[in-house]
């Protein structure tokens, strides 16, 4: 079992690196938490919770790509194990900008694992479902499925996952990677599909659908994720691949008649706008390998976790 002495976890300033936080300063050997975080659009730093009042926690704003800071901070901390999770993320910026994909996404991974062999520290890959590309029903992918990314953003999973392995393969390098599915939860930047949908339907504003709206996606709480991710980490076999998903396959258009059903709004709010290019018809992981080999299980509901951020993000846009 590897230990939670002293992690790094990079990017813990977005949407799942700040469950993570949360759940990781619930375990017990806990001493030190890094988090580095060069605060993109993505990043906030009101989603690090408690920098004051937690004494394990360390904030560093810092970019992936500087091996020397990443080097300075393994030494410092004395650190246990890296959690990297720091991404560029969104599809649709994938498309209209590729470039700084491959810089993080891929460069800034070389820079953590190279980092992190100079240290010998255990390094988790945090991965997509994405990387899989489009998988047809009934069929789930699991961790043997070829990688077939359809856009540069899961292009640039894809390759970091490849030369995480190949550091493993070539180097020995204590290497495991976890591919989740698409999350939903609280902090998560507007631009994603659920706050999107609630931010717009909160507003009697159309709620923007790509094309048919009947693409797939499977839907787990950020909080399973970062149970998860934990239990990867601690237990995960090296240089093994683990999907992370809740069985939970909805519509993008089931998810927006959902939102409007749940605000009593009215169905006439969903617009068809212009499909995305490139636009993967089913994401579906099957996430028997971690439930089998880890213990691990999903446990909130979607209707309870889904009820909850709407709820929430109401309260958040109306506080009268
Ligand atoms: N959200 C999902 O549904 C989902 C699903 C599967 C996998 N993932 C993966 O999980 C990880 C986290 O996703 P998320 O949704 O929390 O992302 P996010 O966009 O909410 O947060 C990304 C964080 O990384 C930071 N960051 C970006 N570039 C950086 C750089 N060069 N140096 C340092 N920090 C940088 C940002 O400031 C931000 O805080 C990513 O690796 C993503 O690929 C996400």
């Amino acid at each position: 079992m590897r230990s939670l002495r002293s992690i790094l976890l990079t990017g813990g300033a977005g949407f799942i690196g700040s469950a993570l936080i949360r759940a990781l300063l619930h375990q017990p050997h806990l001493e030190h938490l890094v988090i580095l975080d060069s605060l993109t659009y993505a990043g906030n730093r009101a989603n690090l919770i408690g920098p004051d009042q937690d004494p394990r926690l360390n904030f560093i704003e810092g970019d992936v790509g500087d091996e020397a800071l990443i080097s300075k901070l393994l030494k410092e901390f004395r650190c246990s194990g890296i959690m990297h999770l720091a991404a560029e993320t969104h599809v649709d910026q994938s498309i209209e900008n590729p470039a700084k994909f491959i810089t993080t996404n891929i460069n800034g991974t070389f820079s953590i694992l190279n980092a992190a062999r100079c240290h010998g520290v255990a390094l988790l890959q945090c991965s997509t479902d994405e990387v899989y590309g489009p998988i047809v029903a009934p069929t789930k992918a699991d961790e043997s499925f070829p990688l077939n990314p359809s856009s540069p953003y899961s292009a640039s999973k894809a390759s970091a996952d490849l030369i995480v392995q190949a550091a493993h393969r070539t180097f020995g390098q204590e290497i495991i990677i976890a591919r989740c599915s698409n999350n939903y939860g609280p902090r998560q930047h507007r631009e994603k599909l659920i706050p999107t949908l609630i931010h717009h339907a909160l507003r009697d504003e159309s709620l923007p659908i790509y094309g048919s709206g009947k693409q797939i996606r499977d839907w787990i709480h950020v909080d399973d994720t970062a149970r998860g991710l934990i239990r990867v980490f601690e237990k995960g076999e090296t240089s093994r691949i683990y999907n992370l998903g809740a069985n939970c396959e909805r519509t993008n258009l089931e998810i927006a008649r959902a939102v409007l059903k749940t605000l009593n709004k009215p169905e006439t709010l969903i617009d068809h706008i212009e499909d995305r290019p490139g636009h993967d018809t089913r994401y579906a992981v099957d996430a028997t390998r971690s439930m089998n080999e880890l213990g691990w299980r999903p446990k909130l509901p979607f209707q309870t976790g889904f009820e909850k951020v709407i709820h929430e993000l109401s309260i958040a846009l109306n506080p009268d």
